[in-house]
């Protein structure tokens, strides 16, 4: 789907149909005051008498067929003082859903009710722009890869925002591209987690990472097994041994031009691409959402995908690293035993009592090789770590750790107001720590069930530097989701958020 701008008001304006938004209690005057000039038929189309706005209602008014706007699809929004941008995101994917149902090629957007929507929410009209056009991708995504018959309804071809003013501003431009660019890299995070596990193995996940970093210039590395034991990743490797399918560690490392010799900002993922539990193997059930277990990788991938979108004119001042730290945890002959020790990258010795805790023992090694490769600014983990944070926080929240303050509060308020919800969990170090003790080891990498995430964050703590300004994201309970704007399967979770945290300062935050 293209994005296009028609500039200089209702009289330039031509599309298909033409989304407006309707707060509860609202009528075309109100609602649809702009757009009522150039289809002179709105403000008596009959629908209007059952149109209430509700939250999540969808209503098409039709006008007749030979005006150049002949069709309005009425995107109700709810109560102005209840609504939310959540509500706003999902509107807008169902409304695109609903065009493609009806086959239609070109929708336009009342720039107009876009306008008073962002007065209501309380946003700016270039941040309500960039979420009008993320979302229409995302309502649009679907995975049919597998599907011998696939869906008879192609993607709207175009996508018009239609604005009141004779010129479209730099920041709208901006705000578009961005949505652009966070949709392209949402949307292969999404395809590379929803592929199954026999498809999606490390090494083609590696692959795919290649080829992310050749399309944009950017520098790749991969690592797999000889090179992670020359680099004394024994923790990761226990991980891997398990599985046929080698382990793979795929870096992939974006300097924008100007940029160069500046400390970068290093992203790490957990890219478990099947997590059986290994020898402490999980139950039957549900065990087949174990191959979004490398939705972490996924998302610095998303990132990578989204930079390489942005260059030139968007890009960051600083390096971006995306460390992918690819493995399969199975059972097997090889397969590591409860009780195995092994001794990390940075020399502390691991009791492994649970093989099914191997996110964080893949994680140690790859959080110490990018340390030692790298003197990151800023360095963020991603991982589909613990049950226990879902346990924590409900579903569609990730549990974020921080021992920088500024980083802490910058990544929670980028999830928050980018859709990708966060809440802050302590480093109780010294509580974990104990909890983590073995009796012939420097650690165990399973603790109790209480307090899980916050082990495994502390755990993790351990192979990161002093002074580093590290966070960790435990998105075990946000992978998946089935919304308006996701259809049932992967999220892409993370990649905003982590996309965010490449500016200092984000400018184009929702505020
Ligand atoms: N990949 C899982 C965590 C997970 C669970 C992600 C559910 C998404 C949904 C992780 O490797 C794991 O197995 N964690 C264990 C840790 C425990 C053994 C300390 C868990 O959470 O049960
Ligand atoms: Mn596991
Ligand atoms: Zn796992």
């Amino acid at each position: 789907m293209d994005i296009r701008f028609q500039a200089g008001g209702p009289s330039q304006w031509k599309a298909d149909v033409v989304l407006s938004f309707v707060f509860e209690g609202e009528n075309a005057e109100t609602a649809c005051s702009a757009l009522a000039e150039r289809a002179p038929w709105l403000g008596i189309a009959p629908a209007w008498r059952d149109f209430r706005g509700h939250k999540g209602e969808l209503v098409m008014f039709y006008g007749p067929q030979a005006m150049e706007v002949s069709r309005v699809l009425g995107v109700g929004l709810g109560k102005a003082d209840k609504s939310d941008l959540t509500a706003f995101r999902h509107a807008v994917g169902s409304a695109l859903r609903r065009c493609r149902e009806y086959d239609l090629e070109t929708v336009g957007i009342d720039g107009a009710s876009l306008a008073r929507t962002a007065e209501k929410l309380g946003v700016g009209f270039d941040a309500l722009v960039r979420e009008a056009v993320l979302s229409a991708f995302l309502g649009l995504y679907r995975y049919e890869r597998w599907m011998s018959k696939k869906s008879e309804h192609a993607d709207p071809r175009r996508l018009s925002l239609m604005l009141e003013g004779e010129y479209v501003e730099d920041a709208v431009r901006a705000a578009a591209r961005m949505a652009e660019a966070e949709a392209a890299g949402l949307m292969l995070a999404r395809d590379v987690v929803n592929d199954p596990a026999n498809v999606m193995t490390p090494s083609v996940f590696a692959e795919k990472a290649q080829s992310v970093a050749s399309k944009y210039g950017m520098t790749f590395r991969v690592l797999g097994p000889s090179e992670l034991a020359a680099e004394g990743m024994n923790a990761y490797l226990a991980v891997a041994r398990g599985s046929s399918e080698e382990p793979r560690m795929a870096v992939v490392e974006y300097v924008p031009k100007g940029a160069e010799g500046r400390e970068p900002v290093v992203f790490v993922g957990k890219g478990l691409c099947f997590d059986s539990g290994g020898i402490s193997l999980k139950p039957a059930k549900g065990m087949e959402d174990m191959k979004g277990d490398m939705s972490g990788a996924a998302a610095v991938l998303g990132v990578m995908e989204a930079l390489g979108r942005l260059a030139p004119s968007l890009a960051p001042k600083r390096p971006v690293v995306g460390v992918m730290a690819m493995a399969e945890n199975m059972p097997g002959g090889h397969a590591t035993r409860p009780g195995d020790i092994v001794v990390a990258k940075n020399g502390k010795s691991v009791e492994i009592v649970n093989t099914d805790a191997e996110g964080r023992l893949v994680l140690a090694d790859a959080l110490c090789w990018a340390q030692e490769q790298y003197r990151p600014f800023r360095l963020v983990d991603i991982a589909t770590l613990t049950g226990a944070c879902a346990v924590a926080l409900g579903l569609g929240a990730a549990g974020l750790f921080s021992v920088s303050e500024e980083l802490g509060a910058a990544l929670h308020e980028a999830g928050t107001t980018l859709g990708e919800r966060n809440w802050r969990l302590p480093l109780w170090t010294s509580t974990s720590l104990e909890a983590l003790k073995s009796p012939c080891a420097d650690m165990v990498n399973s603790g109790p069930r209480e307090g899980g995430a916050i082990n495994a964050a502390v755990f993790l703590q351990q192979f990161v530097g002093e002074g580093i300004a590290w966070a960790h994201i435990d998105m075990a309970a946000a992978d998946t989701a089935d919304n308006p704007i996701n259809a049932k399967g992967a999220t892409g979770f993370g990649v905003r958020t982590l996309l965010s945290a490449v500016w200092e300062k984000e400018k184009t935050l929702l505020q």
